[in-house]
């Protein structure tokens, strides 16, 4: 079974629901095969940053060694004036071995000072916006833990996408991707399983058979049953994850309101 696609906000395409976060997936030996398997089993957004150690040369290398004509790669740039991102965009251009790079994203933009820079005359936003005019992007996104910011971005029209961290442990931005939904703005799900030290956490409650249903793969199920998640892009840094998670992927059917509460409160209960 494929893993299913949804429209990619309203962009006028469709992706697969799981992709990959590449934040963490260099610093592993396995790197290449876990990228390398994640395009052999159907995954297409791929999200990097200039930020990410070792991360685009990874994929650059991916690029050029195993091909990934289907990939959507999106990265994003730390630096909030119009030139410095444009210069990113060049370079992430470069390592990644693109013409033109899917999505670019503003990285963290996460107070409302950022929010003033990149938005100003001569800001990273205006750089990103001449990037796509001249080829070298095609969407441009936003990532952020603000739920001001995030506001601000899906209302101000001028993003694609929008990156926010949704999932059982941080239902916050449920109503930010209602938001989202009504105004056709990609939502791209970080950190869907909660981030890295919860996850080993589960994997120690999984070993010994005291998980329940805070598994991964409902924790992947809760981000992906908001209607208006185009993708979300658990790390990975061993080919099995990525396995299990497009397992999960491609059996996917909804939670419904009273699982996603038991979800939540399985998830408020790991460190008691
Ligand atoms: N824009 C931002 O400011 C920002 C911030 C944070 C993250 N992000 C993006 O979001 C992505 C995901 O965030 P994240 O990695 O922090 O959190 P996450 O996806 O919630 O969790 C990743 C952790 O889950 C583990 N994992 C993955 N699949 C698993 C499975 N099936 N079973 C057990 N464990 C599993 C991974 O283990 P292994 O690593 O050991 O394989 C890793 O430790 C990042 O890669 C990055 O692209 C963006």
């Amino acid at each position: 079974m494929p893993i299913p696609s949804r429209p990619f906000g309203s962009a006028g395409f469709d992706l697969p629901v799981l992709g990959l976060g590449a934040m963490d997936t260099p610093h592993s030996p396995a790197a290449f095969e876990t990228v390398a398997l994640a395009l052999d089993l159907g995954l297409r957004f791929i999200d990097t940053a200039r930020d990410y150690e070792g991360s685009e040369h990874l994929l650059g290398r991916v690029v050029r060694e195993h091909g990934a004509a289907d990939a959507f790669f999106a990265s994003k740039t730390f630096r909030r004036t119009a030139s410095s991102a444009q210069y990113e965009v060049d370079r992430s251009r470069q390592v990644l071995g693109l013409d033109t790079i899917h999505l670019y994203q503003l990285h963290d933009v996460s107070t409302l000072e950022a929010w003033a820079q990149v938005t100003a005359p001569g800001g990273a936003l205006e750089g990103l916006q001449a990037a796509r005019e001249r080829g070298a992007i095609r969407h441009i996104g936003i990532s952020t833990h603000s739920l001001e910011v995030a506001r601000l971005a899906i209302e101000s029209g001028a993003f694609d996408a929008i990156m926010l961290e949704y999932s059982a442990f941080y239902p916050e931005s449920r109503p930010l991707l209602d938001l989202s939904g009504e105004r056709g703005v990609a939502v791209v799900v970080m950190r869907p399983l909660g981030g890295s030290g919860r996850t080993s956490s589960i994997r120690g409650l999984l070993a010994r058979g005291a998980a329940g249903i805070l598994t991964p793969a409902n924790l992947l199920r809760y981000a992906l049953s908001h209607p208006a998640v185009s993708v979300v892009i658990p790390g990975a840094r061993y080919p099995d994850r990525v396995r299990e998670n497009a397992a999960a992927a491609e059996a996917f059917r909804p939670l419904d309101p009273a699982e996603m509460r038991e979800l939540e409160a399985a998830a408020a209960r790991l460190y008691e």
